[in-house]
């Protein structure tokens, strides 16, 4: 028995996979002994495919792909929440007054040079602000005004200062609709509102018209005999 030599080394020859299919057929070229001439057999091997996994490889796969998602999401998320914090920060900051505009909120007056009968206007947040130095029968009138005949109730006493009757200061706007009263005027004395006629007394009490409301009573504090500070109840 003639051994034939093997005719070439065997030849394997993987046939380019379909796209999609499931696997390679590698054809395998095998000797085969024989005697006078040599025969071939050809057997054929399903080899898996492996590109799927491949390219996965080379992309870094699904997980490394979901990781890289995750990365970036995570980045852009930490972005956003500083820059969130900064514009919450900065809202807030906005909200807070200034110091000056504090220091506006109050308002410190001399009263030394208010002659007893007569009223002074100053501006105070934006509104007038009257300071009436009263006369001694101004203050017995509010004094003894009877409080039944008032819509909007209140002794004199509940709005000034005990050690200091003589001085009234209220908020020179009309409780009706806003207007700037005239001090000294109308049927008690104290303030007319000529917009739609309400009398105030001379503790700054509606009596008459169609105002609902005293006119209301700042918060102030006398720092000494000569000055008052408006906008704080203390010192
Ligand atoms: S606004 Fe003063 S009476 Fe109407």
């Amino acid at each position: 028995m003639k051994r034939t030599a093997i005719s070439a080394a065997a030849t394997l020859r993987a046939s380019t996979a379909v796209s999609g299919s499931a696997s390679a057929t590698l054809t395998r070229m095998a000797p085969v002994l024989s005697s006078g001439s040599s025969k071939r057999e050809v057997h054929e091997i399903n080899v898996p495919d492996w590109g799927h996994y491949k390219r996965e490889a080379q992309e870094g796969g699904e997980s490394g792909g979901r990781a890289f998602s995750y990365m970036v999401l995570g980045t852009a998320g930490v972005g956003y929440a500083a820059a969130a914090k900064h514009t919450v920060i900065k809202f807030l900051d906005s909200m807070n007054p200034a110091a000056n505009v504090r220091a506006m909120a109050n308002v410190e007056v001399d009263v030394s040079n208010i002659a007893e009968g007569t009223i002074m206007t100053v501006k105070w947040r934006g509104k007038p602000l009257f300071i009436r130095h009263r006369t001694a029968e101004e203050i017995a009138d509010a004094e003894s005004a009877p409080l039944t005949d008032m819509r909007d109730p209140c002794p004199d006493a509940a709005r000034r200062k005990a050690d200091k009757p003589e001085w009234l200061i209220v908020l020179g706007v009309c409780t009706h609709l806003g207007c700037v009263p005239l001090g000294g005027q109308g049927e008690y004395g104290g303030w007319f509102c000529p917009c739609h006629g309400s009398h105030y007394d001379t503790a700054g009490r509606i009596r008459k018209g169609p105002a609902p409301l005293n006119l209301e009573v700042p918060p102030y504090v006398f720092k000494d005999d000569s000055k008052v500070l408006v906008g704080v109840d203390s010192v």
